[in-house]
């Protein structure tokens, strides 16, 4: 079910990971937000894709690995940061980091959702290897779609708007969601902790995890704490009522810091 990991070394898909640059708004809120400390940080950049964000962290950390399970991925970030010393890269599977030592890293990067390709059971496994390679006290950001907000992409009566144009484009997504997820049901979204979409990022290819907010705060609690999180979009922190009920992002960034 999930061969997500075929996509992420196709010719095309790479070539556009390799050429995006910009953070995210809430990337550049934690990029601010530890300033006067990324001089001093060992950063692991996991599901580094085409190095969008090595472009950022890695002249700003003391020392930088980026990974990605996409040997595809990683030959891309080695030819576009060729010229940069200070950026190294590794064929790694989040799944198991077992070449890296315990208490390794100071700051661990999964971004842009690279934890939703996979399934349920490995991502429990992820958190674990990530708390395993991240030293105590350290810190952990990532990114995950919300499942809240794509409740309501899926609901027909939420596409209906005063504007007809916009009706017309709510609907032509809504069908195409409802043809690519057949199995998927709305009464049964409600109750879900989290569910397997395809969604219409790289056209329907990928099976990708939506997750709701609480049940992430759960997923972390054995081996994170102090979670914050942040919209994608504003880069804006949100309480928890904000991030659970009321955002429309989809998909939220999350810091925690390591146990
Ligand atoms: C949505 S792309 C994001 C790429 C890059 N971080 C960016 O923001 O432009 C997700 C990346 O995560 C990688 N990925 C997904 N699952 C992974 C895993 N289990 N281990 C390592 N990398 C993984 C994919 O190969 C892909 O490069």
């Amino acid at each position: 079910m999930f061969d997500n990991k075929h996509t992420y070394l196709s010719v095309g898909i790479v070539k556009y990971y390799a050429q995006l640059k910009a953070l995210q708004p809430a990337e550049q809120t934690i990029l601010d937000l530890f300033k006067d400390r990324w001089s001093s940080i060992k950063m692991l950049d996991i599901g580094v894709g085409g190095g969008r964000t090595t472009l950022h962290f890695s002249q700003a950390t003391a020392d930088y690995t980026g990974i990605d399970y996409s040997a595809a991925m990683i030959a891309a970030c080695k030819t576009r940061f060729s010229a940069s010393p200070q950026a190294s890269f590794e064929i790694a599977d989040a799944r198991d980091m077992s070449q890296f030592e315990d208490d390794s890293f100071d700051f661990i990067l999964f971004s842009f959702n690279g934890i939703d390709y996979i399934s349920h059971a490995d991502r429990l496994k992820v958190f674990q290897e990530i708390s395993r390679v991240g030293k105590s006290g350290g810190h952990f950001c990532f990114s995950s779609h919300n499942l809240q907000a794509f409740e309501r992409e899926f609901n027909f009566r939420r596409q209906l708007r005063f504007n007809p144009l916009k009706t017309y484009t709510n609907l032509v997504m809504f069908v195409l969601l409802r043809t690519f997820n057949p199995s998927l049901m709305l009464q049964k979204l409600k109750t879900a902790a989290h569910a397997i979409v395809k969604d219409e990022s790289h056209n329907f290819r990928l099976n990708t995890y939506y997750v709701r907010h609480q049940e992430q705060l759960d997923q972390l609690e054995p081996n994170f704490s102090d979670v914050k999180s942040y919209s994608w979009s504003s880069g804006l922190e949100l309480t928890h009522e904000q991030a659970s009920n009321t955002t429309s992002d989809l998909w939220l960034y999350y810091l925690c810091t390591i146990n």
